[in-house]
């Protein structure tokens, strides 16, 4: 048992409880399968997880949760998030810990990971429109005189910002793209993702 392994299983757990419901919203200008894949994916990392002898350091644990997810995941946001995991994991080294600093690089990370591989923007309508809100949060010019709990609550609400902003903007990357125009007023899935999981991590560090 560890924190990050503890923290992880809440974040999994959360992700495959909402499998019905970020399918449906997938299946408002996508084709419905986002949920189904963030779960399948979840469950594979987390039993990954579940066999390391180790789960004393981030980074491995991190790296074994990327693997899981480019491995098991067909579609866009699996593969996706997969890198995020890997390029975050290559992030940590001994100084990572549960502070401002370690979130901002890891978070980071997982940004370009993304940005690298699916080359979207802010504006596009994907994870990215949640993802980057909340890593501006742990930025050291938005973290001054703010502990990590403040910090951690407002990049919570910044995720939710995000995905309210995504409705209102086709999407131009994935999919839901093809249906242009009328993507608007339907919030992103994999910004919904990308939030339910930031505030499964938010509420499991809380108490
Ligand atoms: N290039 C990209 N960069 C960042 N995120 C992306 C990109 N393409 C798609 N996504 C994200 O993936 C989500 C859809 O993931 P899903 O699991 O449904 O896979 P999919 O059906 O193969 O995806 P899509 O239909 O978007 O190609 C989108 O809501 C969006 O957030
Ligand atoms: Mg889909």
């Amino acid at each position: 048992m560890s924190r990050i392994k503890d923290a992880f299983d809440a974040v999994a757990n959360t992700i495959i409880s909402q499998k019905d419901y970020l399918s449906g919203i997938d299946a408002k200008a996508g084709d419905g399968d986002h949920g189904f894949n963030m779960a399948r994916g979840f469950t594979a990392a987390r039993d990954a997880v579940d066999e390391m002898e180790d789960t004393s350091k981030p980074g491995p644990v991190l790296k074994t949760i990327g693997k899981a997810l480019i491995q098991n995941v067909g579609g866009a946001a699996g593969p996706l998030y997969g890198a995020a995991f890997v390029k975050a994991a290559e992030a940590c080294d001994d100084d990572t810990a549960m502070n401002k600093q370690s979130f901002a690089k890891l978070l980071d990370a997982a940004v370009k990971a993304i940005q690298d591989r699916g080359h979207a923007q802010q504006g596009d309508k994907t994870i990215l429109d949640a993802l980057i809100p909340i890593r501006d949060c742990f930025l050291p010019e938005n973290t001054e005189d703010k502990n990590l709990y403040e910090v951690l609550q407002e990049a919570s609400k910044a995720a939710g910002d995000g995905v309210s902003y995504t409705k209102t903007i086709p999407a131009r990357k994935g999919r839901a793209s093809l249906v242009g125009e009328r993507s608007i007023g339907v919030e992103d899935p994999g910004a919904v993702s990308t939030m339910i999981m930031y505030r499964a991590l938010y509420q499991f560090l809380k108490y």
